[in-house]
């Protein structure tokens, strides 16, 4: 594991843009695992200036989202979907058949995690999956438990999750309360992993997930057990390491 400390979170957006860059130079039909939430609205910004600075071409790039809520159809500005168009996809020359994401309105729970791991894995997994990390250590939107889920499936969010994300919604009854995620194996199948985190109220998850046991208590702990991860982790994330 390749432990990277950066000064702040704008030093790790341009790191984390830095690596992903560099992959799809390196294989211009990339298949990216991508993730949402606050930590990697930087880094998506960034490639965006790289892409308009004609330095980036991600015209064969195809790309692999980690979550969606359940329930949210994609014009809800809460969205995965949503957020994805907003903060990279409408931006840069990607193609609009080219990113996955699994489908919210789809009711049938077993149907579309079926239809989405089936997807993932005829896509041949991301090539470098992006990922942030949850307060308690989730990644995606797998949650602690008593075992590791290996394939995307239907989670009931924790309350932990719900208060960290309602600062997205008008209050916290509007915050979904499932979200279809891939797996923690669907995870582990990527080629690459690049995991980020910002902020002191991460630093409990950065030291339990990479310095502690491997447990579903922990889930972001499994990634200990992957050939190819980079964290890159601001001072205050690192700050009970
Ligand atoms: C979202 C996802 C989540 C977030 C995590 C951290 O696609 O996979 O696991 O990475 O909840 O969220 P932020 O970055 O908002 O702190």
């Amino acid at each position: 594991m390749n432990i990277i400390e950066v000064k702040n979170y704008e030093e790790m957006s341009v790191k984390a843009a830095e690596i992903i860059s560099g992959q799809i130079k390196e294989k211009p039909d990339s298949i990216l695992g991508l993730a949402t939430g606050s930590t990697p609205v930087g880094t998506y910004k960034k490639l965006v200036e790289m892409y308009q600075a004609g330095n980036l071409d991600f015209s064969k790039v195809r790309t692999v989202n980690l979550d969606e809520y359940r329930g949210l159809p994609k014009e809800s500005d809460q969205s995965y979907y949503y957020f994805m168009q907003e903060n990279l996809f409408k931006h840069v020359n990607l193609p609009k058949d080219a990113s996955f994401l699994p489908d919210g309105t789809n009711p049938d729970a077993a149907e579309e995690c079926k239809r989405y791991e089936h997807l993932v894995a005829d896509m041949g997994y991301a090539d470098l999956q992006l990922l942030g990390i949850g307060r308690n250590g989730h990644i995606g939107f797998n949650e602690p438990a008593d075992v590791f889920k290996a394939e995307t499936h239907c989670v009931r969010l924790t309350q932990s999750t719900i208060d960290a994300n309602k600062r997205f919604f008008a209050s916290e009854d509007d915050v979904p309360r499932e979200a279809y995620t891939m797996g923690v194996g669907t995870i582990m199948k990527a080629k690459k992993i690049l995991i980020i985190a910002s902020g002191g109220d991460k630093a409990w998850a950065v030291k339990n997930s990479f310095y502690g046991p491997i447990t579903p208590r922990v889930p972001a702990s499994i990634l200990q057990l992957h050939p190819n991860v980079t964290v890159i982790a601001d001072k205050d994330a690192m700050s009970e390491w």
